[in-house]
This record gives structure tokens, C-alpha cells and sequence, in this order.
């Protein structure tokens, strides 16, 4: 069976590739925690911080899988932009860590890459467009891009946006945030001018095991197939639900004050993926109905 180790297993990403890859390989789970986030016998958990070179090197050699799937990242992009070291030890140095092993042991490397390696003047983007990164995070992103590339191994880089979705104690997503303030009654204010390609993290899961499975080597979108802005998707969960819209003022990216510039029209075409690998994403609605028996329980 095909030995698959994936870092960042306590993630969002993590946990769905965890679920999706169990059914037909042999996974290890590792993340930085003592403890699967899941009980279960069907897979192995090992504690694993990627920044710790000597903890990777000796999992990774004890291992020796035949894939390597890293879902590990410093993923707060305000915080990447104040926090510089620890964005580039956790998304870059610990990346080429991983693919100079990788090497050494003969792995494939999946890597995860965002749409915020583009300045956001003229997305959705295809693989072949030139990055131009505007925040510290998006830069560091394409530098692991870069690390995984001149490593000369077989690898997948998967690039993907805004990824939500439910999981067990994972952070706030931006489908999460939305949901628990509209059922609050809490006022928010969603900006109209920040373009992506929201990603239900099952269907990046299911991408990612289609890309491998396909025998697919090198740079690949897969994210959702529909192109919103942030208050769109914020009106979408409000109609689904019930909510009311009221609750949603519309604002301009320049009134928020994010720390780290964003990318406005971002996000990514996904035609390479839904040709080679017939990869086929929800679209929100689907995703919604998907996720609505999970939110109490998961949230609780
Ligand atoms: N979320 C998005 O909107 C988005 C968009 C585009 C691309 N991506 C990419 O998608 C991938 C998966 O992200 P996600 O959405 O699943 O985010 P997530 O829920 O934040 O998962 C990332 C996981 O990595 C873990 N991690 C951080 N530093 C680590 C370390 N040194 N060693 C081991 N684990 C570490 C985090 O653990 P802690 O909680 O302990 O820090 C967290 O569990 C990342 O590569 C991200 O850059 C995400």
C-alpha cells in the first residue's frame, strides 16, 4: 500500500486528507500536538513540528514514505506581516527542509501554495501567470514554491484560495467567521472588492488525491470553480441559512486596515485540474449543504 505522511494533519486541509486518504493508503498523520485531533486506528499518529529539523529528518527517514503531503503553514497572513521569522521558518525553511529530505529518501512532495502569490490585477489566475506577491505571506509562499521546484523530485504544487470549511477545533475560516456572527446577529462588515476562488477544504482534499493518483507532476490550481467576492459569499451563507442580511454592511478594502496588503481580483482557474484529473468542486450552495449537518456537532 502506498505510505502517504502528511504534516499539518490537526489543520483544516489536514484533517479532510487525513479522512480522504485513509480509505486506500497506508497514512501518517503528524502534527505539532501530542495528539490526532482524531481517535482512530486506522491511520498513525506522530508528533511532528516541521521547523524542527531533526525531528523531520528522523520521522522522514523512520517513515520513508512514498508521498509526502505538507499541509503545515503559518497560515495568519496579518500575522505573517509583523511575525517575519516565524512566517519564513514555518512556510519556507521548513519547506525546503522537507524537499531536500524528500530527496535523500526518494519521497514525492504535495505541496499547498495560495493565490496570494499574485498582485490581484488581473485574477483568476492560471498556472502559467507571473506571481507578483504583495504581503509578506504571499512572499514566502512563492519562495516555498521556489524551494520545492529546484529540488529536482517529483513533486505536486497545489494552489489553492480561501479554503473553508468545518473541522474538529480549527481556526476561524472565513465561511466560519461569516456563519457564527450572521446566527449571533452580529453586525459585520465584508469587503466587496477582495476576488477569490473559495475552496471547501473536502473538495482541495479530494483535488489532491485525484492529482496523485493522475500521476500529475508540477504546478496545478484546484479551488472552487466560482468566482466571488468576499460580500457575495457573505449574502450567499446569509440567504442559505435564513440569516438576515441586514447584518451585512458592504465596505472597500481600503476601510479595514488589514496589516498585509491583499490581492483584489486573486483567486484561480481551475480548467488544468477539471481536464486531467476531472476534478469537479462544489460549488458554495453544494458546499453549504455538505457542511450543514456537521456545524453543531463540530462547533460544539
Ligand atoms: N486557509 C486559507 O484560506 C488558505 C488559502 C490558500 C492556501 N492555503 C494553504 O493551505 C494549506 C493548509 O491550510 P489550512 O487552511 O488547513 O490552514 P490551518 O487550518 O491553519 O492549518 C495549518 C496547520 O499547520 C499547522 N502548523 C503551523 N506551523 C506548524 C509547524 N511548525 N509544524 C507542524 N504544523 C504546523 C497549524 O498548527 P497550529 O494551529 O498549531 O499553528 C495548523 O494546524 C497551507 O499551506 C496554506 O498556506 C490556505
Amino acid at each position: 500500500m502506498t505510505r502517504v505522511l502528511i504534516t499539518g494533519a490537526n489543520g483544516l486541509l489536514g484533517q479532510k486528507l487525513v479522512i480522504t486518504f485513509l480509505e486506500d493508503f497506508d497514512v501518517i498523520a503528524t502534527a505539532r500536538e501530542e495528539r490526532s485531533v482524531f481517535q482512530s486506528p486506522r491511520f498513525t499518529y506522530r508528533p511532528l513540528d516541521i521547523t524542527n529539523y531533526r525531528q523531520v529528518h528522523d520521522l522522514l527517514e523512520d517513515v520513508r514514505p512514498d508521498v509526502i503531503i505538507n499541509a503545515a503553514a503559518y497560515t495568519n497572513v496579518d500575522g505573517c506581516e509583523v511575525e517575519k521569522e516565524t512566517c519564513w521558518r514555518a512556510n519556507v525553511k521548513a519547506v525546503e527542509n522537507l524537499a531536500v529530505i524528500a530527496r535523500r529518501i526518494g519521497s514525492k512532495l504535495v505541496h499547498v501554495s495560495t493565490d496570494y502569490i499574485f498582485d490581484g490585477q488581473n485574477g483568476p489566475y492560471d498556472e502559467d501567470a507571473r506571481p507578483n506577491p504583495l504581503c509578506y505571506y504571499g512572499k514566502a509562499k512563492l519562495a516555498s514554491e521556489n524551494a520545492v521546484k529546484k529540488e529536482g523530485i517529483p513533486y505536486i504544487i497545489a494552489r489553492t484560495s480561501v479554503v473553508y470549511g468545518v473541522g474538529r477545533q480549527v481556526k476561524k475560516n472565513f465561511f466560519l467567521w461569516l456563519y457564527e456572527n450572521l446566527k449571533n446577529g452580529t453586525p459585520i462588515r465584508v469587503v466587496t472588492d477582495q476576488y477569490n476562488t473559495p475552496t471547501l477544504a473536502e473538495d482541495l482534499a479530494e483535488g489532491i488525491l485525484q492529482a496523485l493518483q493522475s500521476g500529475y507532476e508540477g504546478v496545478v490550481n484546484i479551488s472552487g470553480g466560482e468566482f466571488l467576492n468576499r460580500y457575495e459569499m457573505a449574502v450567499q451563507v446569509a440567504t442559505y441559512f435564513g440569516f438576515n442580511k441586514e447584518q451585512i454592511t458592504p465596505i472597500t478594502t481600503d476601510q479595514l486596515n488589514q496589516k498585509a496588503t491583499r490581492p483584489l481580483k486573486a483567486g484561480l482557474k481551475i480548467d488544468r485540474a477539471v481536464q486531467t484529473f476531472q476534478f469537479r468542486p462544489r460549488t458554495l450552495t453544494q458546499a453549504m449543504d455538505m457542511m450543514t449537518p456537521y456545524l453543531q456537532e463540530e462547533m460544539a
